[in-house]
């Protein structure tokens, strides 16, 4: 494996079977090898420094019914609710004391959220934190509506891709929503000028490697500046209830993948990894991530946002936290730093 691993550090891609057996291969040997490869490219284009990202979940209204998710729109257990924007502003505050330069607002696809709430949500944040970067997670949207965005200041923007593969794209959703508009969508927060963020859950229902190999192709082909991956873990009121968990491991050795195919990819080790493991956040560090996003979400809120079952929520991934946060990271080595964090050309 550790030629193909070279291979791959080298040229950032592989032919396809070899890019599979590194996807399958579970040698404790490889993957110590890989974790090490993908640190020192790392290394090299961001040094030791793990940049925070404020996430502020503000809605989980969601008109959306996607089978694996917590919030779908047909949970009926899951408890609604709404942040103002004046809780929003808040929580900006308050991550803004805590060292925070990047707020993420995510939520459900919400209606009430109207693109001129949204803009006018954007625009004050922009305007009361000048110096930070604004990155929003709010699903499918018209490519005016993300004009709008963009023009009232924000940054970036996530919306994972979920699965590259139209056939699994139809087993993890509802039929109204497709791939092809998912991807319509990308193409359209690329083109626009958002550091545009993809990814896909890991080990999800009915995912084989070759899915996720043409997820790597996928991301190769857009060339995103950041990439978020994550187990998949069920959730207890969701038809994907008894399905198995993907695995930290599995989500380790792509973590380390994809930083080796995309050197200056911002790549978080994120909630889900550190949620089926204790210490997922410090080893998706030593897999190359750079990024960590802690819970600045009002602690009222916080148990609603259920995307799956024990979501962690109250420990070192809360944003309140983040000097334990800094502390664990010290003790690997690496430093938490107070910067927007941006996307670094080579
Ligand atoms: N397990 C893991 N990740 C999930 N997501 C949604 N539901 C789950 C789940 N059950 C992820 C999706 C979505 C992101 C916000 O959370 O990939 O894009």
């Amino acid at each position: 494996m550790k030629h193909l691993i070279d291979q791959l550090a080298r040229e950032r891609d592989l032919p396809d079977e070899a890019l599979l057996s590194l996807i399958r291969c579970e040698t404790p040997e490889a993957e110590e090898y890989l974790a090490q490869t993908a640190a020192a490219v790392r290394q090299k284009h961001y040094g030791k420094d793990v940049y925070i990202r404020g996430l502020i979940e503000f809605t989980n209204y969601c008109k959306n019914d996607c089978l694996y998710c917590g919030i779908r729109r047909s949970n009926q257990k899951a408890q609604r609710y709404r942040l103002s924007e004046e809780d929003i502003l808040e929580c900006c505050r308050h991550g803004y004391e805590l060292g925070f330069r990047t707020f993420v607002l995510q939520g459900g696809e919400d209606p009430y959220f109207t693109r001129e709430r949204m803009v006018r949500i954007v625009s004050s944040i922009k305007q009361k934190f000048p110096d930070c970067a604004l990155t929003l997670s709010v699903g499918e949207k018209s490519r005016e509506e993300y004009e709008a965005y963009f023009a009232a200041g924000a940054d970036r923007y996530l919306l994972r891709h979920e699965t590259a593969c139209p056939c699994h794209y139809a087993k993890l959703h509802p039929a109204e929503l497709t791939l092809a508009e998912r991807m319509r969508c990308i193409s359209d927060l690329k083109k626009i000028g958002f550091q545009t963020g993809i990814g896909f859950m890991v080990g999800s229902p009915f995912q084989t490697p070759q899915n996720i190999l043409q997820d790597l192709r996928y991301i190769q082909s857009l060339r995103p500046e950041m990439v978020g991956i994550g187990p998949f873990i069920p959730h207890k009121d969701t038809p994907f209830c008894d399905e198995p968990a993907g695995t930290a491991r599995q989500t380790l050795r792509l973590l380390a993948i994809i930083r080796l195919m995309l050197p200056t990819v911002l790549l978080p080790a994120t909630t889900a990894l550190g949620t089926v493991s204790g210490d997922g956040r410090v080893r998706g560090m030593q897999f190359g991530a750079n990024v960590v996003m802690p819970n600045l979400s009002p602690l009222s809120v916080r148990k609603k946002y259920m995307l799956y079952d024990n979501k962690i929520a109250t420990g070192e991934e809360a944003a309140e936290s983040v000097h334990l946060l800094r502390k664990t990271m010290s003790a690997i080595g690496y430093q938490v730093v107070t910067a927007r964090g941006d996307w670094k050309h080579e």
